[in-house]
Parts: C-alpha cells; structure tokens; sequence
C-alpha cells in the first residue's frame, strides 16, 4: 500500500472541514484530477479555468478516490454515485489551508524558484541535486500558479528533507500570497527578462513583481540572485528593502559569491569549474547549454544553503537530463545515417530563444549536416513583440544557423530581416511546415524546434518521433 500522506483527522483538523461518511483509510495523495488520480487519493473539487471541478466527484469516486473536498454550496448540487465527502466553504481556501499546514507540520529544508525563464529547468535540476542528500519533494511540471502551489505544499510528505516549489506569476501581487505559504528557507530568482510582458510596463517592473519573493522568505533566509542579470542592482536594492538578511549572487561577473571560473560547453553536456561560496568545484551538467549551466550555479548555493553534500549535489549534477519540451534531445535514426532532434515545443520568448539558438550551435553534426532552426512565435510580447522577434535576426546569423523555417504570423518579420542572409521557409501554421521540414531533412542535420506552447510545436515533435525510429533514450 502506498504511505498515508494524511490521515482523513488531519485534513479535518487544517481545513476546518466537516466529513460526511467514513473514509477506511488515509489518504495516500491529493489530485485535482480525477484523469490522473490514484486509488485513496483525496479529490479537490478545484475550479479551472474552464469547469468546476465539482461536476467531476462522481468520476472521483469511480477512480479509487478516498474521499472528495467539495464547497458547502455544491453539496445539493452534486451528480452520480458519490462517497465520503470533506465539506469546506471554498475548496480553494481549504487546499491553501493543507498547503500551510504541510509547511509548518515538516523539517524540510524550503526553497522557492522564481524567475522569468528556467523555472522548471532549475527545479528540475535542484531536484536532481539534493536528492543525492536526502528525501526530496518537488513541484510536478511546472505547477506554479494559485493553485500549483498550494497543491504541492499540500502534497509534501511530513519526512521531507529538502522541499523545492517553483512559483510564477504573470501579473503583480500573484508571488507575495504564494510564497508566504511556502516559506523558504532560500529564495531564487533565476533572472529577470522580457516574458508575458503583456500585463507590465516594462522589465523593471517584471522585476519589482520577482521580487516579491522576499516577503515570504524566513527569519535569517537567503536570496539567491543572478550577478550576471542586468538588473542585479535592481533586485539587491529591492531584497534590501524587504529586509532579506542574506543575499548570495551566482554568474560569470567579478565578484559573485557563486562565481564560474571556467565553462566548456560540450554538444551534449558542459563541464565547468566554480568557486561555491568558498568551496572550489569541478563539475559535469549532464545536459547541454550555457543556460543550464548558469541555473546550475543557482542550483549549488541552494544546495550548500540548505545544509545538502555539495560535493555529492556536483556529482548528481553529471546526471541530469533535459526537460521535455525544453531542450530533450531524441537520436532518429535517417537511412544509414542519424538526425538529432532538440524538442524546445513548450515555450519560448527572446531569452530562451537566444540560449536555443546557443544549444543548436554547440551541437555536434556529422558528415553533410546542417543546423536547423524552426522558430514559432513568442506570444504575450505585448507592443514590442515584433521588436522583440526581428531581434532574433541577428542571433541566427551569429549563431551559424544553417536553415530556418518559421510558423506564425508574428515570424513573418523575423523571416523579412532574414531574407537574402539565410535559407528561411515562413507559414502561418506549424502544420503547414511539417512536410516541407520532413522532404529537407538529410542524415546528419540537427534540428531545434521551438516557439510558445500555443503554437503546437508539440505536433511537429511527435509527427518526427513517429516517423524515424527512435534510436536511444532521451538525453542522448
Ligand atoms: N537560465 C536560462 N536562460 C535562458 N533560457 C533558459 C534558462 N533556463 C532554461 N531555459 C530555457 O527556457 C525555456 C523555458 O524553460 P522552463 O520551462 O524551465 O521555464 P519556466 O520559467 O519554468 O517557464 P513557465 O513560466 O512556463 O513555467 C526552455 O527552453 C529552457 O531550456
Ligand atoms: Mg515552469
């Protein structure tokens, strides 16, 4: 049987709920979708954005649930055969309510990932990292919003050693609720840059709302910010401000605390030496990418903070891996000969753009290979946004990008600025590039795909991975 994560007196107790019929054992998790959940698992009847999670109970129950949270307003209102009910005034309060109650009932050592490009892949990484120390719970995919964390707080077994909750925001005042529940120990902003700048001015201020990860950091807690960010003053002024007691800096720059030396970038992984507040490392990221190797730098003071093997957390390093979406590498078999494929397909705006560009570049290709780029708009650029892609231009011509092919109409300035200096294909839809792409590709080509996720580059990853055998595991 799986572990209790609480028993059903516990979630009475932090919830203020009352229960409605008999639950026979503990619960063994939390879900919010009935799709995904497990047997014992308690149902939260959230709502989305576009049902109310209250419709689904009966499927719940159907799944193996234990019991389900529901609002007090719903309980006349609820279909099909249902079970065991937590009844609360707001299914939402109460999972914040679980969500704190995780917090102050565990030891675990806390740390908070904000920024605007690489959350996940840091999380990612520092779950790789501590887990060489002891027992680590971490966000599931980038679970990050008013919902996401609350949830995976609440999801925290009691015997956490080292917690990692990534936290994101798209406009201001949404970080300063979420991290007040999470209390960490160490608070990394991982770099300040121009994403969904839709709902702000300017970078400054993305940085002011950043920034409000420090209202919820601990007595004594530590900010980790990025030295070689250009608003490094910004935000050391602003976690001056808010009081924070430590602040440790990691980069390339004179004088960071976690400071690089040396960084050779390999096509499939990167060595580096560096010192980490004081201790002198050598160590081997497993994935590739100048990027990935800068979080990593993030990833070694949060680990040394929070009372982690440094030396073990380096090692762990050596085996980290790509994320889906975000830089995974597939080896696809072409004739007698091979493609590489780097699956960039869940977003993109001009930073993670530019440090995909880089990981093209870097990569190895064989015999009469090329490098091609396929680049979908970057949306919730606001007014700047076709700045912001004709931008690129510039970075693929530099970076030695062979071919490019671009969907959507944002593209379409990049492909003008790029016309007569590169190959460059432009259609409004991925769709509408798969065949050509598939016709071009020869044995040898490495092939970056990437753009925001509502641009469904997903549908070229998977039309290429059914069309050329997979030849290894992902990360090769
Ligand atoms: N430090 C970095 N600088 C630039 N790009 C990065 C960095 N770290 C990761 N990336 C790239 O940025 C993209 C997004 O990464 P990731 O999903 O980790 O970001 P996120 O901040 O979690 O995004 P979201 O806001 O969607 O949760 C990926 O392509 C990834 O490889
Ligand atoms: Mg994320």
């Amino acid at each position: 049987m799986n572990q209790s994560l609480w028993t059903i007196e516990d979630l009475k107790t932090a919830m203020s709920a009352r229960l409605l019929g008999d639950v026979a054992n503990d619960v063994t998790g939390l879900s919010i979708d009935t799709r995904t959940l497990q047997k014992d698992e308690a149902y939260f009847a959230i709502k989305g954005d576009v049902h109310d999670g209250h419709k689904f109970v009966a499927n719940a129950y159907a799944a193996g649930a234990g019991v389900s949270v529901v609002s007090e307003d719903w309980l006349d209102k609820l279909t099909g055969e249902t079970g065991p009910l937590l009844i609360v005034q707001d299914v939402l309060t109460a999972l914040e309510d679980l969500g704190r109650a995780a917090r102050a009932r565990t030891k675990a050592k806390i740390v908070a990932v904000t920024g605007s490009v690489g959350k996940t892949t840091t999380k990612e990484a520092l779950r790789t990292a501590l887990s060489a120390s002891g027992k680590v719970h971490a966000a599931v995919a980038s679970f990050n919003n008013h919902w996401g964390v609350p949830l995976t707080l609440a999801r925290m077994p009691e015997d956490t050693d080292f917690g990692v909750i990534e936290i994101g925001m798209n406009h201001p005042g949404e970080i300063t609720p979420l991290v007040k529940m999470a209390q960490p120990h160490v608070a990394i902003i991982n770099n300040v840059a121009a994403v969904h700048l839709g709902a702000f001015k300017d970078v400054n201020e993305i940085a002011h709302a950043k920034a409000e990860i420090f209202n919820g950091l601990i007595e004594g807690g530590t900010a980790i910010l990025n030295a070689d960010d250009e608003r490094i003053a910004l935000q050391r002024d602003l976690a001056d401000k808010a009081g924070v007691e430590n602040i440790v800096t990691f980069g390339e720059a004179d004088g960071a605390d976690v400071h690089m030396d040396k960084l050779v970038l390999h096509g499939t992984c990167s060595c580096l030496t560096a010192n980490v507040l004081g201790d002198e490392m050598v160590v081997k990221v497993g994935a590739p990418g100048r990027h990935i190797a800068q979080n990593a730098l993030a990833v070694l003071a949060a680990c040394k903070l929070m009372g982690a093997d440094l030396a073990k957390s380096g090692l762990a390093l050596a085996d980290l891996e790509a994320v889906k979406g975000r830089g995974q590498r597939h080896r696809l078999a072409h004739r007698d000969e091979r493609i590489v494929l780097i699956d960039e397909s869940y977003n993109a705006n001009p930073t993670s753009m530019r440090a995909a560009l880089a990981l093209l570049a870097a990569a190895n290709v064989k015999g009469r290979g090329r490098r091609i780029a396929v680049m979908g708009d970057m949306l919730e650029l606001g007014p700047t946004s076709k700045e912001l892609h004709v931008g690129l231009s510039e970075t693929v011509i530099e970076r030695g990008i062979d071919k490019v092919f671009l969907a959507g109409p944002e593209m379409q300035s990049l492909n003008e600025a790029l016309k007569g200096k590169v190959d460059t294909t432009h259609a409004e839809k991925i769709d509408d590039l798969i065949e050509g792409i598939k016709a071009d590709l020869i044995g040898g080509d490495v092939i970056m795909a990437k753009a925001s996720l509502g641009m469904a580059f997903a549908r070229l990853i998977d039309d290429l991975l059914q069309t050329y055998e997979i030849e290894s595991a992902p990360g090769a």
